[in-house]
């Protein structure tokens, strides 16, 4: 099929792509801010059943400080209980050296460094502004490739912040040309308090994309908080973007942002690409099983919509 020329689909009048990456999130962000800790175990049975979904990419833990993110302690034991295949790939979240150096020790295939994009939800979170995150990533960066692994950042708070407000664009497309000087694989825009809107969000990612290193993907992390998650996510995808995180049902949410809510539910993105005619690789049906198991497992409902509704054609 050809890539993305409209005119080659004739007939097709929504923009035509092989396939999209979807990146579940839901062993890391979709845990972290959940009350109940998940035994090793369930994590290791969670991140079966999306293997078994479909996923080839899955943010599997954090290695960041276990007091700091209780749900995140178990990181080492489980990566090693984790099923390898072809084409499998697992990733983990890092904001220092320490957790480089204890990823290095794992199967991890990727590590995904933080930049914040306010200095106060920065200091929050990992107590550094943004130049401090830059400066950070820079010697993660080189720290992941010397061990083999796959460098990628997410810049945080990308389309607001929780204390400062708006966040001003410019800044934002300084900080992403400042992080790609490391060389990432993926720049990831962050929505982390569920703020933008598909215009903002389109408008943005074009500014990106349109001065960034073209080798660099650009991927986004969104949540739904004010209901534009999966509106922003095709905004994004106009744009250009083919790598998208999300979480079965929609969990999760940031420990160190008020009134955080849950991802763009990987079962609604799935649905919303493939009615579109754009590939994802995932079997819908298999996902949305998922979905009661997670819930089961986190004690409470999901925001997900598909799984209640059942997938269409049924
Ligand atoms: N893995 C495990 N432990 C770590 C660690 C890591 N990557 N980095 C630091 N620590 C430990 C230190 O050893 C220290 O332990 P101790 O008190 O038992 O000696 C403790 O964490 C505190 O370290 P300190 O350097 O004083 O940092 P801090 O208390 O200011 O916390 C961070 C800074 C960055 C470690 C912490 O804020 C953090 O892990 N943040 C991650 C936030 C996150 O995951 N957010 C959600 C996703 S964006
Ligand atoms: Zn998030």
């Amino acid at each position: 099929m050809a890539g993305n020329s409209n005119a080659a689909a004739g007939d097709r009048t929504w923009p035509v792509s092989e396939r999209v990456d979807i990146v579940d999130v839901s062993p890391r962000d979709g845990l972290q801010n959940e009350p109940v800790l998940l035994t090793t175990e369930a994590k290791v049975e969670l991140i079966e059943r999306l293997v078994g979904a479909g996923l080839r990419r899955i943010e599997v833990t954090a290695f960041v400080s276990p007091r700091a993110v209780p749900a995140m302690a178990d990181s080492e034991q489980m990566l090693s209980r984790l099923p390898r295949r072809d084409g499998l790939r697992y990733s983990a979240l890092v904001v220092n050296e320490r957790g480089v150096e204890r990823a290095a020790d794992t199967q991890v295939h990727e590590l995904n460094a933080i930049v914040v994009c306010s200095d106060t939800l920065g200091q929050r979170n990992q107590r550094m502004t943004t130049a401090e995150a830059l400066r950070a990533w820079d010697r993660i960066a080189g720290m992941v490739r010397d061990a083999g692994r796959v460098p990628s950042v997410t810049l945080a708070a990308a389309f607001g912040c929780p204390f400062e407000g708006e966040v001003p664009e410019d800044r934002v497309v300084e900080t992403a040309l400042r992080a790609a000087e490391a060389g990432p694989a993926e720049i990831s825009l962050a929505d982390t308090i569920g703020v933008g809107a598909p215009g903002q969000v389109q408008r943005l990612l074009s500014r990106i994309r349109e001065v960034l290193d073209p080798s660099i993907a650009l991927r986004v992390h969104l949540h739904n908080t004010r209901n534009t998650g999966l509106a922003n996510a095709y905004a994004a995808y106009i744009a250009g973007v083919r790598v998208f995180d999300a979480t079965l049902g929609g969990i999760g949410g940031c420990p160190f942002a008020p009134r955080a809510t849950g991802n763009v539910p990987t079962e609604d993105l799935a649905y919303l690409f493939e009615r579109s005619g754009v590939a994802t690789g995932l079997d819908i049906k298999r996902l949305t099983e998922c979905v009661p198991w997670v819930s089961e497992q986190i004690g409470h409902e999901v925001p997900g919509l598909l799984a209640r509704a059942g997938p269409f054609p049924p």
